[in-house]
């Protein structure tokens, strides 16, 4: 594991410190990660054919931006990329670094803070995050970040909660979601978790299209994501299958530098 950039803000020792006490629940659904070949997204695991996120990934130079158990950096290179993971917890990249051993498969993982990427300018084709900068970095410190290191043409993948599902949630109580708007949508963007004080963020859609755009990205899709029939009831306490499939509980946006 190499050593990254400084930590940045205090909430990102804050999420330091979260992750680390939650990498050892994440060790099961990592490996079952590694363990596929053909990726599940998100809560509900939907699979890849119906999301459709790496349609366009062929190869090349992959930035995984709060990769965790790098499950989504193993899936690229199985798809010829050279991937590179950079994420905030080492207990999370300690889990990261035995999968690479048990399953035969090295590439570089950084101990990092994804809003200040120890990179140079333009050294990627591909950039993803699958939960990770997506929801627990600041979008106005790292979409600008993954803009500068993004080559001209590469893409962009992220996933993360819906906002309609960041709306319906109530953010003290944690129960789950709820059938009506609980949260204002103006000037939304820090949610903190009082339990752990760990520090979220989502912004609208609104003011992601203007970042996007004036970091230099044309937006491609919008994919707003619905359990299979099949799906099983989430082991996530903020969320049930129910209203998941009444509204999206997750969102990918695909984006590509000009
Ligand atoms: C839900 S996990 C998602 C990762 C991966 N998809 C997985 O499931 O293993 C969120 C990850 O984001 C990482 N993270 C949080 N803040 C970060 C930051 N500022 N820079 C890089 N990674 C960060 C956490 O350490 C954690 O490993």
């Amino acid at each position: 594991m190499e050593e990254g950039t400084e930590l940045g803000e205090p909430y990102v020792q804050a999420n330091r410190e979260a992750w680390n006490n939650y990498a050892s629940d994440y060790v099961d659904a990592g490996y079952k990660g590694w363990l596929e070949n053909a990726p599940q997204w998100g809560i509900f695991q939907i699979p890849e054919s119906e999301v459709g996120l790496l349609k366009d990934f062929q190869g090349g130079d992959v930035v995984e931006l709060g990769c965790g158990t790098a499950y989504v950096s193993a899936w690229l290179a199985r798809r010829n990329g050279n991937p590179v993971g950079i994420d905030n917890s080492p207990a999370q990249l300690t889990t990261a670094a035995s999968f690479q051993k048990e399953f035969d498969l090295e590439f570089p993982l950084i101990l990092g803070n994804a809003e200040l990427l120890p990179f140079k300018d333009e050294s990627f084709d591909f950039a993803i995050s699958e939960y990770g900068a997506s929801i627990w970095c600041d979008p106005y410190r790292w979409i600008p970040e993954v803009a500068r290191v993004l080559r001209p043409g590469g893409q962009l993948v992220i996933l993360e909660n819906s906002i309609v599902l960041v709306l319906c949630q109530d953010w003290e109580q944690e129960t789950v979601a709820d059938e009506k708007l609980l949260q204002s949508q103006f000037g939304m963007h820090r949610f903190e978790d009082l339990a752990d004080n760990s520090v979220e963020f989502h912004i609208s859609h609104g003011e992601k299209i203007h970042l996007f755009r004036s970091c230099g990205f044309e937006i491609e899709e919008l994919i707003e994501l619905q359990p299979p029939e099949e799906s099983d009831e989430t082991r996530y306490a903020f969320v049930d299958l129910a209203w998941a499939n009444k509204w999206p509980a997750e969102e990918a946006w695909i984006v590509r530098k000009k």
